[in-house]
């Protein structure tokens, strides 16, 4: 901490570094694998079932327990209290299988040895008989198969869809098919536990949801939650893939400290990491729709089927937000949708950035492109004919009212300062004339909702601590994974207070100081837990002012803050030395915040409410250029405009902007997940499984804040959520090479390209359409 540093204005709203930043670019960032392990640390490693769904005929770990290096095997005889670790407590998710494998690569025992490199190959001697049972790994199979659902199916209505249908002038049905994702973290999954006394135990495990870690140890464990602490200074990123997945890691770690009273630490290989954890997931959306002669929407059904995995997971509640964003920003006279999430023997997909809304959002994106190509239009004009009204035509498919609308003003402001139309008309102009070589260009609105659906999860609670010195502790429930929660909260605590930043000590996230946390996720950290840390700085401030007042002998209302400490009437008080004299007249320095937000409700069973406290918004035009004879293609342009409301920190939303489109990229366009005919995931490492690279960013990327944008809700200093609408942007790249696909048989035929569009479906779409269009 620097006490010199100087102030001269609130560290609000403006762009400072990541606290961070230097750490990790110089390899001084702590993260599990190299936090000090104690004396005598072992080390587990997961022995995997090698098949989709099969009965367990024998397991003989014989030869497991006799390798050099192993101190104990683990199965789940071994578990104390309950063998399972659903996140959502449905009992489908065992730490150890028992009798029956339902996914490859489910956990069925742990070797615990001295050294990982021990541990790692002593997993592989085991043997085992199977007697295989059928098994499904898709969605088209598992419909097949009668299509078990992993949990409760959701329907959003309004309107009446049969009249809707009956007025329409023209009708597309379609199915598009959305792949799945690996969230590829750079610092894999990892847990480290350390035992205590009596029931105690301590975890450091890279999660973006401490609590629920505390909540599984202590029921696999079978003690109180009060005996688990569990501390997460940072993430080498989450993206959804930490949420729950984490939970495994940490039990086993866990159950092996107890037993074997030392510490314990567990960190899979990349391929184990990606062979036992869960994805986005995939989606394949039937629709049909109504509109007429001039593109305007009469009446929309759709069913969202949902590759789940073996378990439930968060499967309901993403698959909800998939319907939660059928209607991205478009109003619908008549909506019927509805979810399924369907069971595969495929690892348990889970939350990944988005959380199903852009899949529900892509469903509505290909509609549009499909009216435009039936009416021979732009999908731009179709789109904006269609956009929520402000005051009227305003109403969601789940009977919210959008009241915050700004998509408008999004859009022209991007259509203009992308030179949109221009670019448009000289691309459509040079495809006329190139033979190989085609372009294509697209613009795509986005509105996100911000808020857990699940109206318990809004809220979050801070410590904040004064010292003496003026110092500042800061402790809050939210996790940091990247993003730039903590630099973002220091910032408000900082501006509170009216001190630099660097006097705030942003401290690692543990339950033992903030409990009964919510999962950072659902793009809510900052307004949540920034709320939180400001309440908390309130109530210090509260008592600080009222000791101001008595030692100067002014009145309450003649206590001011200022940047740098307090003014009392005439005297200016430097925050230090009021905090000194605070202490010395015993006023407590020390306060715990809360938050939850305001004016949410849901009832699923009627399918309506107000699930949102705000909608988040944003747009963006991408331009490429396909080979049509090899399917290869580049990404020429990008540009992006986002509406975080006033931005606390823009340097840091704009670093989201970027590297949420990049990663909507690389899951729409070259991420993709093989399952082969065995059932097992073929593509686990980065030989097959391609990410983008910095390479892959487009030339010319021009990414943009709404400077004018101010959350009309009184969020955490009138900014907005930003951590994961803009992904799914990256669906321009998308619509733009469908455009340059449809160009080679004159736009007549919508190319209806699957996700993600890799060259080889870049390849196969410009084949077909140019056999289509040869009749
Ligand atoms: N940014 C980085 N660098 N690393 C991450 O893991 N996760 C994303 C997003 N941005 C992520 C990230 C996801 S999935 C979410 S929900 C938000 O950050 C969570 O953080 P916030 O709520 O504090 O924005
Ligand atoms: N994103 C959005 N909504 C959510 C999430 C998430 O990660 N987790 C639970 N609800
Ligand atoms: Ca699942």
């Amino acid at each position: 901490m620097n006490k010199q540093a100087p102030i001269l204005t609130s560290p609000l709203h403006t762009s400072i570094k990541h606290d961070s930043a230097a750490k990790q670019v110089a390899g001084r960032a702590d993260y599990i694998d190299d936090l000090v392990e104690p004396e005598g640390t072992l080390h587990a490693y997961l022995g995997l079932s090698t098949k989709p769904h099969a009965d367990i005929v024998s397991m003989d770990l014989d030869a497991v327990r006799r390798a050099p290096g192993v101190v104990a095997v683990l199965t789940a005889a071994d578990v104390p209290a309950e063998n399972d670790i659903s996140s959502v407590h449905k009992h489908d998710e065992p730490v150890f299988v028992t009798d029956r494998v339902v996914t490859w690569g489910q956990p069925l025992f742990a070797v615990i040895g001295r050294t990982r490199e021990e541990a790692r190959r002593a997993a592989k001697l085991i043997k085992i008989e199977y007697a295989e049972l059928p098994f499904f790994t898709d969605v088209d199979a598992a419909i097949a198969a009668g299509g078990k659902l992993v949990t409760e199916p959701l329907t959003l209505e309004r309107g009446d869809v049969v009249a809707g249908f009956a007025t329409s002038q023209r009708r597309v049905k379609g199915r598009v098919r959305i792949g799945g994702q690996e969230h590829f973290y750079l610092e894999s999954q990892a847990a480290l536990a350390i035992p205590g006394e009596d029931d105690e135990v301590t975890i450091h495990c890279s999660t973006q949801h401490p609590t629920e870690i505390q909540v599984m140890v202590a029921q696999v464990l079978g003690i109180h939650h009060a005996a688990v602490t569990v501390n997460m200074r940072r993430m080498g990123g989450g993206f959804g893939g930490k949420e729950t997945q984490g939970n495994l890691f940490a039990a086993v770690a866990a159950i092996a400290a107890k037993k074997l009273n030392c510490a314990v630490k567990i960190r899979p290989d990349r391929d184990d990491d990606f062979q036992i954890t869960g994805k986005r997931h995939d989606f394949v959306v039937d629709y049909d729709v109504g509109f007429n002669d001039d593109g305007k929407i009469q009446a929309v059904t759709a069913t969202y089927a949902a590759r789940s995995g073996y378990s439930a997971d968060l499967s309901g509640p993403v698959t909800d937000r998939a319907l939660f964003h059928a209607d991205n920003a478009y109003w619908y006279p008549a909506v019927r949708v509805n979810s399924l999430p369907l069971m595969t023997n495929t690892v348990s997909n889970t939350a990944f950035r988005g959380f199903g809304g852009p899949q529900g959002i892509i469903g509505a994106e290909r509609w549009i492109e499909d009216i435009a190509y039936a009416l021979g239009k732009d999908p731009l004009e179709i789109r904006k004919i269609n956009f929520y009204g402000i005051d009227t035509d305003n109403v969601t498919p789940y009977h919210q009212v959008v009241e915050d609308n700004v998509i408008h003003r999004v859009i022209a402001e991007l259509e203009e300062s992308s030179d949109y139309q221009k670019r448009r008309a000289a691309i459509l102009e040079f495809n006329r004339t190139s033979t190989v070589l085609k372009k294509g260009i697209a613009m795509v609105p986005v509105k996100f909702g911000i808020s857990f659906t699940a109206t318990w999860h809004n809220q979050a609670g801070a410590l904040v601590h004064v010292y003496r010195d003026g110092s500042i502790h800061l402790s809050h429930g939210g996790t940091e994974m990247g993003q730039g929660l903590h630099i973002k909260i220091a910032q408000v605590v900082a501006d509170a207070f009216g001190v630099p930043v660097e006097h705030v000590q942003i401290m690692a996230t543990n339950t033992g100081k903030v409990p009964n946390t919510s999962a950072t996720a659902a793009s809510s950290g900052t307004d949540l837990n920034g709320m939180a840390a400001l309440d908390g700085a309130n109530q210090i401030k509260a008592r600080m002012s009222a000791h101001a007042a008595v030692i100067y002998e002014v009145t309450p209302e003649e206590v001011h803050w200022e940047i740098g400490g307090v003014r009392a009437g005439k005297q200016f008080v430097p925050f230090a030395e009021l905090a000194t004299s605070c202490w010395m007249n015993r006023v407590q320095l020390s306060a715990a915040g809360f938050y939850k937000t305001p004016e949410i409700h849901w009832d699923r069973a009627t399918g309506r409410g107000h699930p949102f406290y705000y909608f988040a918004y944003g747009a963006a035009v991408s331009e490429v250029t396909i080979d049509t004879l090899t399917g290869e293609y580049l990404v020429d342009r990008c540009d992006v405009l986002e509406d975080v409301g006033r931005s606390l920190n823009p340097a840091i939303d704009i670093g989201q902007v970027e590297g949420g489109f990049i990663q909507g990229m690389g899951w729409l366009t070259t991420e993709e997940l093989v399952w082969d005919g065995k059932g097992q995931l073929r593509t686990h490492a980065p030989s097959t499984y391609k990410i983008p690279l910095a390479s892959d960013v487009p030339p010319i990327f021009n990414v943009r804040l709404a400077e004018w944008s101010v959350n009309k809700k009184p969020a955490i200093g009138r900014s907005k959520a930003v951590g994961e609408p803009p992904l799914v942007l990256a669906y321009s790249v998308v619509e733009a090479l469908s455009m340059a696909v449809a160009s080679v048989a004159d736009y007549k035929i919508a190319p209806q390209l699957d996700m993600p569009v890799t060259p080889e479906r870049v390849l196969m779409g410009c084949e077909r359409l140019k056999k289509e269009m040869r009749g």
